[in-house]
Order: structure tokens, then C-alpha cells, then sequence
């Protein structure tokens, strides 16, 4: 039985018991002890059975004290009373996102090709602690799911895994000596003496010892909702904005808008702002504004660039005064916060005396962005250090004393700023003796240079990150991380900040935006837009409850909050822009100059000869895939063969194709993502294909939308209007949406779909698709297996050079 059936059978059950556990853990510890401890039986089987499910979900509740959710109200009386009612909610979704993971899960270990885990052997055990080190390097796919926070089920190896003997546990810590994945793992690199995962084991731990085999297999990660839970729990939160939590109302703004920006004399390339940007900027830099100031940005209107200016003029303002402050900047998901720290760096990258840190999980910000290593508080030391290496390599090859001497000077002076307390004398004295070298003859003797730099790389090395980490955000003017990120144990020690900015605010809950709320600035600004996209809540209850609406859209909406309607959009041609514009926003939203100008686009190459808008009927068929998603073949077959077309018509490279920026595929379901991809790949095409949910924040040149629903009557995702928001606000030069225009219109209580199609009539059905819809060529045939020259000799050598090796060792032993 599906967890949410089970749920449906518990409304109404109010009664729980109140017992506390004997000794208090840390919020954190008590939720995932709650929800694992209880007999692995009952977990398992409440996966299957009502009554069990009710009985342990009264348990999680009751041992962690907790009431059951109700519904959040739009005002609160008291902390604790807006606490008690979040942090009920976010055990609600933890229990959601363990029970029905470990769902799939177990009935995966029913079958044949069972999701298998990694084995680890047990160093060491002390009580509930297992730990494991260095002798099971972990593959890629372990790095990234293995992390602090991580729900495992336990199976012990040789056993056949049942459903009764499950045993769960949780990874704690990913090293010797610190709470995060040590960063050469992040980095895909191999496992080293001192690195260790710590799992603890809340059930069934007796039948556990050393040197026993385990197998592990991840189930979910729950670390978000543990930092939520352990800021519901924090005390003194209403000491700074207090009041505006609870909905109290605050009058608006005083006017500021006259008054001049402070000069400044910093080197920063601030973004220009238009005159609604620039009084919301004013607002929040200049500190007139209530505590909690809002910006409501449609899509395209410049949300990120006004908070990237905003954040520089907040650092030119702060510096010119003596209060030494510091600013914390988060986004709900790694993407928002990557988008924004970049640009705020290139804005700032000239002026030197700014600190602008970046701190988080190392795998997912610097996987596709690895430029930001020598900002990421976890990689700027091995930056700096690679970074050393190579100047003396360089100084090695090229004896270029000058250009030596620079390049040290800027390492030492940035460390000397953002560490101060790591003693690079002992380098710069080995620095010196080189310099020295160099005065004393032009040509020193290559054997004594070699010898000499690499006393100085040995210096460079051993230096106690923990303690880098600290004073980098102890000497930070802006430190940039996920909401959850600021939960996390360095943050944490970091203490206080003066002010927050939460980018995409109305994408994330209210216990999300707890967790940066802990670090107690002044003011808050959330910018974000509440017709776009809310927070993925997975608790068919908790969003009952209403666990999904932002704490933005909360006050905004209603509590009447004063807030900045940001009102000029610069991405959209005025025909894509104006159907949302006008449904979303009461058509408050002008177009900007730029988009109205004929040429903007026109050297884009367009699908459809210039129609900005428009729609292409199919009469698909509705299919379901294995886990309950919808695709529809006939439409994924439309707009391969829209793609082949463009592809030939407009003779596009495969790299023009693949750009992000020039094309992308949306589409509203899972299933019809992968068949996209799987099709599109049987053509050897490589376009960006995502769902809609995926997309919010990107935009692109061309957008192909597919709608998928519509021919069985019912319309499913696609009628949620936030979700149709995003989807039609991402194209900036050509929208073309794939669906059953016939079957929509018949639909009863479609208006929006209506008027969306009828809209397009105006502008352009390309009613000649319908007659023949999608008709593709067969596939290329795969191509033939390359008689790679290079690749055999490549094993070859490797294996000849490993039996060298053998032979060697062999040799050696005798
Ligand atoms: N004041 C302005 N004048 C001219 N162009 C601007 C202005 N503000 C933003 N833009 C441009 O508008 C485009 C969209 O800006 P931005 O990405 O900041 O918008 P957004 O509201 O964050 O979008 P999204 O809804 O995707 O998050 C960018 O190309 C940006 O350069
Ligand atoms: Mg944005």
C-alpha cells in the first residue's frame, strides 16, 4: 500500500502520548533517532499496513514530544506557538520522505535487481557509532549519496535481505575531523588516511560487530529537514524580526527615493537598475524600510540583477562606514545561489579588499562551475596551494623571477586578508632564499632551484582547514549558501550577521527560511515571486496544512505586507510575455524597450519563420511508465522531427544545438523527459530537455513545450498555474507548445488552456502539423564500435606497465 493511501486513513486521529526521551539529544539526533529507532518491523511494515503506520507515525510524534500538524495560520500569537506549528510540519515531511523512499525501497529488495549498495567493512564500534575508513574507495554515485544525513538501511553481507530484518541507520560524519565529506572526496578524488564515514545504527546494532561486512544502500537524505527541525527548536529567534514572523503587520515604507546613493570609492561594476529596482534597492541599503522588505519580480523583470546590485551597493555602503558588517545570502537550491554568487563576483572581482565567500556542499557547487573553488570556504586553501605549485612549476620552466615574485605577493596578500592568522612565514622566508638566487646570479644552478621549491611546496602544505574555514567566514564581508547550508555545523559557529537577502523566497517553506533566521540578522529582504513555482513539498498532509506556501507569499498576500512589484520584464517578445502578464499580474508588467525592438531575436535562428508564439495541435495518446508518470509518444515524435527539421533547414552544429541558451524542451512530466532524451538520442541529437518544475529561473533563445495531458480528459499537472506560469515565461524569442488543442477545448472549466489556445489562434496554429503529426524518419543506425587504435594500445600499455609492476614486486619479495 502507497504511504499516501495509508495517510488517508489517519485524518481525524488526534490523540498522542507525551514521552520524552531520557536524555535530551540535539534536535537533529532526536528527529532521525524518532523515526528510526522504532522496531524495524514496524517500519516496515507500515509500509504496508494501516493500523501499523498509524501506530509508529503516533510514536515519532509522541517520543519527540511534538503535536500533530494543523493548519498554518495567517498569524501567529507567540514564537513559540509559529515554532511548534512549523516544526510539527517538518516531521511530517520527514516521515513522509523516509517512509515511502523505504517503500520503494523494499519492494525493490523483493526483486531480482534490487538497488545495490556499497560494502564497508567495520574499523571500529563504539555503542550505536560503526565507523569505516579508507579501504572501500567509494565510486561516484556512493560520494554523492553517502553524505552526514543520509537514512541507510544495513545489510549485513551473505545475508538475504528481508523485510523483517531491516536495520537503519543514519551517516553522521563524513571525516576524523570534521561534520562534512572531506573535500578531495567532493572532488572525486580518492580516499586518504584519516577519512572515515560514521554511521549510526539505531535498530537492531547487537547483531553489528567489527570486521563484519555491510552492505549499505542509501534511502534518503533527511539532513535538510534536520537543520529545519533544529531551527524550529531555537530559542531567542524573536529577538530580531520577531514581530514580522508573526504576521504583524508593518506600515509601509518611507519614502527614499530622492535621495542619493553614498559615493563610493571601491572598484565595482554596480548593475544598472531601472527606477522600480533602484527604490527597492534604496529601501533595503539605505535601512528606512521595515525589517522585512519584499520584492515581488515576474518572471524577467531583473530580480537577480537588482539583488546583485543591491549586494554590491550594501558592500560600497558598509565599507565606507566604520561598523565592519556582514551580509548572508541564500537561495532555497544550489542553481539560485551559483546564479547569483557569480555575478556578484564578477561585479566585485577588481576590487581586492572585498571577501565574498561561498560556502556549501563542494560536489554539487563546483561540479559544473569550478571556477568558484578559490571562493568555496571548503576549496580556497587547495586553490591556493595548486595554485602556488604552479607558480613555482612556472618559475621552473620559464626562470621568470619578476612575474615569480608577483604571483606569491598576490597569494600571500589574499591569505594574509581573508586567514590572517595562517603563518605563511616559514614559505615566504624559502620565497626570499629563491629571490635571493635569482639577485645573486641570473641563472641560478637548476639542481639548487629545483631543491628549494620544493622545500617551499612542502611548507605550502599541512595547514588545519577547520581553522581556514572559520576565519574566512570570520573575515567575510558576504557569505553566499543555500538556506539549508546555513544550518550547517561551520555556519553555525560563525554566529551572527547583520543582514539576510533570500533570492527566490517564495520558492522555499517557512522552516527553510528558519535556518538562516538563526544567525539573527537585523533585516531580511526577500525577493522571489508566489506565481511562480512554491516549495516541493512531498506530504500530501503537510500541504494540506499548507507547509508549501513561503513565508513571502504568507505576508504579501495575507497579511497585506507592504512590497515592491518589480514591473518591467526584459526576456520575453511582448506576444509570449502577454497572456501571462495579463492572467498573472493584472497586465502590471510593461515590456521593456529592448524586447519590443523588432530586431531583438531576429538574428536568433527561429523555428517556425518568426512566429514568437504559437502552437502545434498533435492528438497524442496518454501512456503511464512504471512509477504512475505520463508521456505521451506522439508528441515526443513532433518535436524530435521539429527538431531534425531546424536541424537541417538552418544547417545548426550540434554545439549551437546543445547550448542551454539557444534551445530547451519542457515538458510537464518525468516520463516524458526520459523518452525525450531517450529519442532524441536514437537521432544522435543533444538538446537541453527538462521538466517544467527543473526549468523555473532558466530562460532560453527557443522554448518547445509539451503538455501531454489533455486527451483522457483530464488535466493532471498542467492546469496548476503556477507551473504553466513558469513554463510559459522561459522562451525569450519563440514559445511553441505541443499538445491537444481539440481535446483542451472540449475540456470543461479550462479557461486558462482556452484562452491560451485561442490566443494562439490569433497568432498562428500551425495546423498543417496536425495532419501529420511528428512524422520522424527511422533512427541513424547506432554508430559502428571504432577500431580504436589508441584505446588498445592505451589498455595495453597499462596492462603491460601493471605486470612490469607485478614483476617488480615479485623481484623485490625475493
Ligand atoms: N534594469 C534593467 N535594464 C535592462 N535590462 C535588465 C534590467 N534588469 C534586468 N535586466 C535584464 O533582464 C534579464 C532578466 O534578468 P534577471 O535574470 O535578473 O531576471 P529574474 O527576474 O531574476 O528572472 P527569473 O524569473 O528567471 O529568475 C537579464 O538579461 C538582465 O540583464
Ligand atoms: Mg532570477
Amino acid at each position: 500500500m502507497s504511504y499516501s493511501r495509508l495517510f488517508h486513513g489517519m485524518r481525524g486521529w488526534t490523540k498522542y502520548g507525551n514521552v520524552q526521551p531520557s536524555r535530551a539529544p540535539r534536535p537533529s539526533q532526536a528527529l532521525a533517532q524518532s523515526i528510526l529507532m522504532q522496531p524495524t518491523e514496524t517500519i516496515a511494515s507500515s509500509t504496508e499496513n494501516q493500523e501499523s503506520f498509524i501506530e509508529y507515525r503516533r510514536k515519532v510524534f509522541s517520543s519527540l514530544g511534538e503535536g500533530l500538524p494543523t493548519a498554518l495560520p495567517n498569524f501567529f500569537s507567540s514564537m513559540t506557538e509559529y515554532q511548534k506549528s512549523l516544526a510539527s510540519l517538518v516531521v511530517e515531511e520527514t516521515i513522509h520522505t523516509v517512509i515511502s523512499s523505504l517503500d520503494t525501497l523494499l519492494q525493490s529488495l523483493r526483486k531480482k535487481n534490487r538497488k545495490k549498495g556499497v560494502y564497508l567493512q567495520i574499523d571500529e564500534r563504539h555503542g550505536n557509532f560503526f565507523k569505516s575508513w579508507t579501504k572501500s574507495p567509494l565510486n561516484a554515485f556512493f560520494r554523492r549519496e553517502l553524505k552526514a544525513g543520509t537514512v541507510i538501511l544495513v545489510l549485513p553481507k551473505g545475508e538475504k535481505p528481508t523485510v523483517e530484518k531491516i536495520t537503519l541507520g543514519i551517516i553522521q560524519v563524513g571525516s576524523t575531523k570534521s561534520t562534512r565529506l572531506p573535500w578531495h572526496l567532493s572532488n572525486g578524488e580518492k580516499w586518504r588516511e584519516g577519512d572515515q564515514l560514521k554511521i549510526f545504527i539505531y535498530r537492531n546494532k547487537n547483531g553489528i560487530s567489527k570486521d563484519d561486512q555491510l552492505e549499505i544502500v542509501p534511502v534518503s537524505s533527511i539532513l535538510n529537514y534536520q537543520r529545519q527541525y533544529t531551527a524550529c527548536k531555537e530559542e531567542s529567534l524573536d529577538e530580531v524580526l520577531g514581530n514580522e514572523l508573526l504576521g504583524k503587520k508593518n506600515d509601509s515604507s518611507a519614502a527614499v527615493e530622492g535621495q542619493p546613493w553614498a559615493n563610493s570609492s571601491l572598484d565595482i561594476d554596480i548593475p544598472h537598475l531601472n527606477v522600480t529596482q533602484e527604490k527597492a534597492a534604496k529601501e533595503f541599503v539605505q535601512g528606512i524600510a521595515p525589517k522585512i522588505n519584499i520584492v515581488q519580480g515576474p518572471p524577467g523583470t531583473g530580480k537577480t540583477t537588482m539583488t546583485c546590485a543591491i549586494i554590491c551597493r550594501y558592500l560600497a555602503t558598509s565599507k565606507s562606514s566604520d561598523e565592519k558588517k556582514k551580509l548572508l545570502v541564500c537561495g532555497p537550491t544550489n542553481k539560485s545561489v551559483i546564479v547569483l554568487a557569480r555575478k556578484v563576483l564578477k561585479s566585485v572581482e577588481r576590487e581586492k579588499s572585498l571577501n565574498v565567500v561561498i560556502i556549501g556542499d563542494t560536489v554539487e557547487l563546483l561540479s559544473d562551475n569550478p571556477e568558484l573553488r578559490s571562493s568555496v570556504v571548503y576549496t580556497y586553501f587547495l586553490y591556493m596551494q595548486n595554485t602556488f605549485l604552479s607558480v613555482c612549476e612556472k618559475l621552473q620552466s620559464d626562470l621568470d623571477i619578476t612575474r615569480f615574485s608577483k604571483s606569491v605577493d598576490d597569494i600571500f596578500e589574499d591569505m594574509n586578508r581573508k586567514t590572517p592568522s595562517t603563518n605563511t612565514t616559514h614559505v615566504q622566508n624559502t620565497v626570499k632564499e629563491i629571490v635571493a638566487m635569482f639577485e645573486e646570479k641570473k641563472k641560478p644552478n637548476p639542481s639548487v632551484l629545483k631543491s628549494k621549491l620544493e622545500i617551499a611546496k612542502k611548507k605550502f602544505g599541512g595547514t588545519d582547514t577547520a581553522m581556514i574555514v572559520k576565519e574566512m567566514l570570520e573575515t567575510a564581508d558576504v557569505v553566499f549558501c543555500t538556506l539549508s547550508s546555513a544550518g550547517n555545523a561551520d555556519m553555525r559557529k560563525m554566529g551572527k550577521v547583520s543582514d539576510l537577502i533570500v533570492d527566490e523566497a517564495a520558492a522555499c517553506t517557512e522552516s527553510e527560511i528558519l535556518i538562516p533566521i538563526c544567525a539573527k540578522p537585523g533585516r531580511m529582504l526577500l525577493v522571489g515571486d508566489p506565481k511562480q513555482l512554491p516549495a516541493t513539498v512531498k506530504s500530501d498532509e503537510a500541504k494540506m496544512f499548507g507547509f508549501h506556501r513561503s513565508l513571502q507569499e504568507r505576508l504579501m498576500i495575507s497579511n497585506d505586507y507592504h512590497f515592491t512589484l518589480l514591473d518591467t520584464q526584459y526576456r520575453m517578445k511582448p506576444a509570449i510575455s502577454h497572456w501571462p502578464n495579463a492572467k498573472f499580474y493584472d497586465s502590471k508588467v510593461q515590456d521593456g524597450d529592448n524586447v519590443k525592438r523588432s530586431e531583438y531575436g531576429s538574428a536568433s535562428k527561429l523555428l517556425l519563420e518568426g512566429e514568437p508564439y504559437t502552437w502545434v495541435p498533435i492528438m497524442g495518446k496518454e501512456a503511464k511508465d512504471a512509477s504512475g508518470s505520463t508521456y505521451n509518444e506522439r508528441e515526443v515524435e513532433a518535436v524530435v522531427s521539429m527538431i531534425l527539421d531546424m536541424k537541417t533547414k538552418h544547417k545548426l552544429s550540434d554545439a549551437w544545438l546543445a547550448s542551454p541558451d539557444h534551445v530547451r524542451i519542457m515538458t510537464f512530466y518525468k516520463a516524458q523527459e526520459s523518452l525525450l532524451v531517450e529519442t532524441l538520442k536514437k537521432y544522435g541529437l543533444n538538446v537541453t530537455v527538462s521538466t517544467v518544475d527543473a526549468g523555473q529561473g532558466c530562460e532560453a533563445n527557443i522554448v518547445i513545450l509539451s503538455f501531454v495531458r489533455g486527451t483522457l480528459g483530464q488535466m493532471g499537472f498542467i492546469c496548476d498555474m503556477q507551473r504553466l506560469n513558469v513554463a510559459l515565461t522561459r522562451a525569450k524569442y519563440q514559445l511553441v507548445c505541443v499538445g491537444d488543442v481539440k481535446a483542451m477545448a472540449k475540456l470543461e472549466k479550462r479557461t486558462e488552456h482556452l484562452q491560451l489556445i485561442d490566443m494562439a489562434n490569433d497568432a498562428d496554429v500551425r495546423a498543417d502539423m496536425a495532419d501529420e503529426p511528428g512524422k520522424l524518419p527511422p533512427p541513424p543506425p547506432p554508430p559502428l564500435p571504432r577500431p580504436s587504435t589508441e584505446g588498445s594500445s592505451k589498455s595495453g600499455e597499462k596492462r603491460r606497465s601493471n605486470s612490469k609492476k607485478k614483476r617488480a614486486k615479485k623481484a623485490a619479495k625475493k
